[in-house]
């Protein structure tokens, strides 16, 4: 089903976890995917006596449907805690024929429709998502690589993106006005996406206009560059377009921030505190240069003076998956396995990044496994489905994820095989559901902002002791 542009990318055949025998992940217990582990854990609860490790929330077990009409949140795990902006997608009715189909029926449901449709449709996958969805993907990849891949595709007439809700309009705004970009349940947001929403965004630069003017300085630089984390909404893509700004992915921070530096003499950089400070510690510069602007409190909550002096100013915005990595983590691992290479994602704090061996994108984690040698033993702090997926994949390697509690990207888990039959069998009857479209206004500058960044050569983001 990967066809050579899927190898080009990266991405990895759809299907090869099925054939491998699952190995185990947080130590020392043997799972299978992700999803049969928690409706495990599930039953071994009900039962008093679960042997496996425990999920971060109960809600995970079950079906998705059963949070979508629910208001307000995006549903179980990790990120129901956060803010939920208004206008977030919220998902209609899925029919009862699809909430009730057996695993089995589902399964020849989405092959018959994906068989008939052919070229004119196209599977996209995220690493983070579950496998029950996965083997039907035709690339599986990182939100940029994935984005990408839908461009590959001219006689695709519709993209269906099993992902969250950015990485969908990014697709969409890369991709050919004629192709429509689906996303199975428009409840996967980004919890981290939506904790900068375009109006704070807009007070937040007005503020920084009133404390250091809009006048370049001697060498050309404009006082502030905005850079914001491909993990945001298209309206934050726009304004970085309009303003000088460009758009980051966690695979080529530092080569970006770089470009922004040369452009200017400060940086607001959004949602992600985490990537951002990971990455300009990289490349020097000092946390006493960095402000965290909170949108919750005047002018920030930051003081006067380190703006002034700063050159980074830091948005007020996480990812819960990879806020839950944590230093003891990484001693027990170092003390259970002394040969481990611990491996996280510059999501994490920063003191997770330092107290790591080395810190990268999805892509670069995968791109290390492969490179390793037989025998070899990695301890990852990113999202589990991917870490059991490359455990799967490498069962002459012992790979973990760093936290032993289940804790998946709880809104990208909400993309059900049940929503995957649904839209490709509406897609068969001519009827297109849950299109993301990004309107022109805001996707023209959003553009800009992309263009920009694909201008730049990809670096590798690299960190810490590699
Ligand atoms: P990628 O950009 O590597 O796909 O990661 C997206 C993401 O959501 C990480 O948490
Ligand atoms: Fe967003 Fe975190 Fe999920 Fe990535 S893992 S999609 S940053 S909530």
């Amino acid at each position: 089903m990967c066809n050579g542009l899927g190898v080009a990318l990266g991405s990895f055949a759809v299907g090869e976890s099925q054939k491998r025998k699952p190995r185990p992940f947080a130590g020392d217990k043997e799972v299978g995917s992700i999803d049969e582990t928690i409706q495990l854990i599930r039953i071994g609860e009900q039962q008093g006596s679960s042997s496996l490790n425990a999920a971060c929330s109960s809600g995970l077990a079950a079906n998705p449907w059963d949070f979508d009409e629910m208001a307000p949140g995006y549903g179980p795990g990790a990120s129901m805690a956060d803010i939920l902006p208004a206008g977030a997608p919220r998902q209609g009715t899925l029919p009862q024929e699809y909430r009730h189909a057996s695993k089995q029926e589902l399964d020849l449901r989405i092959r018959t429709a994906k068989q008939s449709l052919g070229e004119r449709l196209v599977i996209l996958g995220h690493f983070y998502q579950r496998d029950e969805v996965i083997r039907y993907a035709d690339f599986v990849g990182d939100s940029f690589q994935l984005a990408q891949a839908a461009k590959s595709r001219p006689a695709a007439e519709a993209i269906v993106f099993c992902g969250v809700h950015f990485m969908a309009e990014t697709a969409d705004m890369l991709s050919r006005p004629d192709q429509a970009v689906i996303l199975p349940n428009l409840a996967a947001g980004c919890s981290m996406a939506d904790m900068a929403d375009i109006d704070s965004v807009i007070d937040c630069w007005e503020e920084l206009e009133d404390i250091f003017g809009s006048a370049r300085d001697g060498d050309g630089r404009a006082p502030v560059v905005p850079v914001t984390y491909m993990n945001s909404s298209a309206a934050l893509k726009a304004f970085c377009g309009e303003h000088g700004g460009v758009v980051c992915t966690s695979s080529n921070a530092e080569t970006v921030l770089r470009w922004a530096f040369e452009r200017g003499q400060r940086v607001l950089f959004f949602p992600d505190q985490h990537l951002g400070r990971n990455t300009a510690r990289a490349m020097g510069i000092r946390l006493e240069q960095m402000s965290l602007w909170d949108p919750h409190q005047a002018m920030g909550g930051c003081d006067m003076q380190t703006l002034r002096n700063g050159r980074v100013i830091l948005w007020h915005g996480f990812c819960s998956v990879h806020k839950r990595f944590t230093v003891e983590q990484i001693r027990l691992a170092r003390m259970r396995h002394p040969d481990v290479r611990v491996i996280v994602h510059p999501e994490c704090t920063m003191e997770v990044v330092d107290a790591a061996d080395e810190s990268g994108s999805t892509d670069l984690i995968r791109k290390r496994i492969e490179a390793a040698a037989p025998g070899s033993t990695f301890a990852i702090g990113t999202e589990i489905n991917l870490v059991q997926r490359l455990a799967n994949e490498h069962p002459e390697q012992t790979i973990f994820c760093l936290d032993s509690i289940i804790c998946p990207c709880s809104t990208m888990y909400r993309i059900h095989p049940s929503y995957l039959a649904w839209v490709l069998e509406s897609l068969e009857r001519g009827e297109v559901r849950n299109r993301i479209t990004v309107p022109e206004a805001i996707a023209q500058p959003a553009r800009i902002a992309l263009e920009r960044m694909l201008r730049l050569q990809p670096g590798n983001y690299l960190s810490g002791r590699a």
